[in-house]
């Protein structure tokens, strides 16, 4: 039987592998590290081709509470910064109204490059991105999800529901409280429903100890 020289084994010089024991150890996963993975990620050839960059969340690394949206629109593709567009000017006002800032939530969406022509994310390049989403949701453990419009809301809770049916309530993903309401760009084309965004906002406010009224 072949002998094995082992480290210390006294069977002879030991062969190294090129790279084994000259990188240190692999360190802990960071946002910052999970940040350029993402950046470098080509998994959906379409997306990394027309991207101009990833776009992979912004807010505070310890948020108790993240937004959920669905993908870069645009904006967001030129900015590599999450709901900066239109849409983003009014979650910008929803949040205020909450009492909470943009530096101290988290934003990301399920799509870290930008859909082409804004179309919908394909279920595949859901699936591609997922195992980002849920580093990230690990890494800054909130213990509140508010998903924005139903891709985020369906993708997250693995349901075909409608949005009229997922909010209104609280789900719960891997020990997450979840509350999902209407996605600002939908809002700005149908602001009679902000009413019931402002419902979705009070009871999650309610249920993070805060309620606005
Ligand atoms: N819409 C989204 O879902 N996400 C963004 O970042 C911008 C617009
Ligand atoms: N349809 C969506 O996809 N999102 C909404 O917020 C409302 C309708």
């Amino acid at each position: 039987m072949e002998q094995i020289a082992r480290p210390g084994s006294g069977l002879g010089v030991e062969r190294v592998e090129a790279g084994e024991d000259t990188q240190p150890a692999s360190k802990p996963e960071t946002l910052e590290s999970l940040q350029l993975e993402v950046a470098a990620c080509d998994c959906c050839r379409e997306l990394a081709e027309t991207r101009t960059q990833t776009v992979f969340g912004v807010g505070n690394p310890r948020a108790r509470l993240c937004f959920l949206g669905e993908a870069p629109g645009a904006d967001e593709d030129r900015r590599g910064e999450p709901f900066v567009g239109a849409a983003g000017q009014l979650l910008n006002k929803i949040l205020g109204a909450c009492g909470l800032s943009r530096e101290e939530v988290y934003i990301l969406n399920v799509l870290k490059c930008r859909p082409p022509g804004n179309r919908n994310p394909m279920p595949a390049e859901a699936d591609n991105c997922r195992h980002f989403l849920d580093r990230q949701l690990q890494l800054i453990c909130p213990d509140f999800i508010c998903c924005l419009g139903a891709v985020a809301a369906q993708n997250l809770l693995g349901t075909t529901a409608a949005i009229g049916r997922l909010r209104g309530k609280v789900h719960e993903y891997r020990g997450m409280q979840v509350v999902c309401t209407y996605h600002p760009a939908y809002l700005l084309r149908n602001p009679a429903a902000k009413r019931l965004t402002w419902d979705d906002m009070k009871l999650l406010m309610r249920e993070m100890g805060s309620p606005l009224d």
